[in-house]
């Protein structure tokens, strides 16, 4: 039998301890608490209760991430599946893991033409759509009140010319959609920051991001409430380089902050993640990332190992370049 000293007992439940620590945060430090070093508000991942459910997973969360997204359980179809019937289990999970461990969450998303029941698509009159609209939006602004910091109140709305997308909204409320639905949640949750979110942002001299820019300022002129652009930032390879421009120039719209919200990038390598993170550090406007998931074997996009930690949770390269960077 081995005899330890006290001093050699000690230094082995010290190093002990630490690989622990190590093993349930899987990486050396929290990107995190780096990002908030470095003076922004948070860095974030999405997350439902599937995921949430799985204790590494869940360990990373706690341990690396400091902010939320409901992947899919705050989308019209998880929450109000038939008029006025409203089911909130999923959304509560994710609510209550986050209010337990200090977690901001972003709510995800009040006004969507996707994942939209069909009896929602079906409204043929203004009068209907606007109240299911205000209903909708009440309702689940409501119930989190307090508990989620944000909200994209408007998701992908705009096509890729800038001009707005046909949808329910749009073909029956034309451009006013987008006034009822910022203003009613104002109303609803007057401390929610209001954001605008939408995908191919990545570029400043891209007509759509041109057409965000354009868009917000005149409905900002019009006075509709509108606090903060989301630049989703699904990047193929390679194409990091221009982000941080396109995000100053959605902030020169006139918002009060910008986010990246929903951040993955094909082959995950250091040179596009490293200019992703340094682009919100460097735009004072960008109050935080969201990666849109923890682990390449549960994003939308696991073909391309998009995320910060593959398959078995161990973080990737690009996650302690970030870290080096900041
Ligand atoms: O819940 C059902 C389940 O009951 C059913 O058995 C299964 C069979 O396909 O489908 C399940 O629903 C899937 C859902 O994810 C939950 O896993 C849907 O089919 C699937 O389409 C859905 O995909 C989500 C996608 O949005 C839908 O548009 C992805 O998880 C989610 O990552 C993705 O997120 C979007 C953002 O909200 C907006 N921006 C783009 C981003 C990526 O597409």
């Amino acid at each position: 039998m081995v005899r330890l000293t006290p001093l050699a007992g000690l230094l082995l439940s010290s190093t002990l301890g630490s690989a622990s620590i190590i093993r349930n945060r899987q990486a050396s430090a929290s990107i995190d608490e780096a990002f908030k070093s470095a003076g922004k508000d948070y860095f974030g991942t999405c997350g439902d209760q599937g995921t949430l459910s799985d204790d590494t997973n869940a360990a990373v969360v706690k341990a690396d991430f400091g902010q939320l997204t409901p992947e899919n359980s705050m989308k019209w179809d998880s929450t109000e599946p038939s008029q006025g019937s409203f089911t909130l289990d999923g959304a509560d999970y994710l609510v209550d893991f986050a209010s337990s461990n200090n977690k901001l969450v972003r709510g995800h998303t009040l006004v969507w033409h996707s994942q939209l029941p069909s009896w929602v698509e079906g409204i043929t009159d203004k009068e209907t759509l606007t109240s299911v609209m205000k209903n909708h939006i009440t309702t689940l602004m409501e119930r989190y009140k307090g508990k989620v910091y944000a909200w994209d109140v408007v998701n992908e709305i705009l096509n890729e010319d800038g001009s707005l997308r046909s949808s329910v909204f749009y073909n029956v409320l034309g451009e006013d959609f987008v006034r009822i639905a910022f203003e009613t949640a104002r109303e609803a949750d007057p401390d929610a920051k209001l954001y605008i979110n939408d995908y191919n942002l990545d570029s400043a001299s891209y007509a759509k991001t041109k057409g965000m820019v354009s868009h917000v300022q005149e409905w900002l002129a019009q006075g509709i409430p509108i606090d903060g652009i989301g630049s989703q930032t699904h990047l193929s390879a390679g194409a990091s380089s221009t982000v941080k421009e396109a995000l100053s120039s959605l902030a020169e719209s006139g918002v009060s902050e910008v986010a990246i919200t929903e951040l993955d990038i094909a082959g995950a390598s250091d040179a596009d993640y490293v200019n992703a993170a340094t682009a919100c550090l460097e735009v004072s406007k960008c109050v935080g990332i969201t990666v849109w998931g923890v682990s390449d074997k549960d994003s939308w996009r696991s073909d391309t190992t998009p995320l910060l930690f593959d398959s078995n949770f161990q973080p990737k390269s690009a996650y302690n370049a970030i870290l080096e960077a900041l």
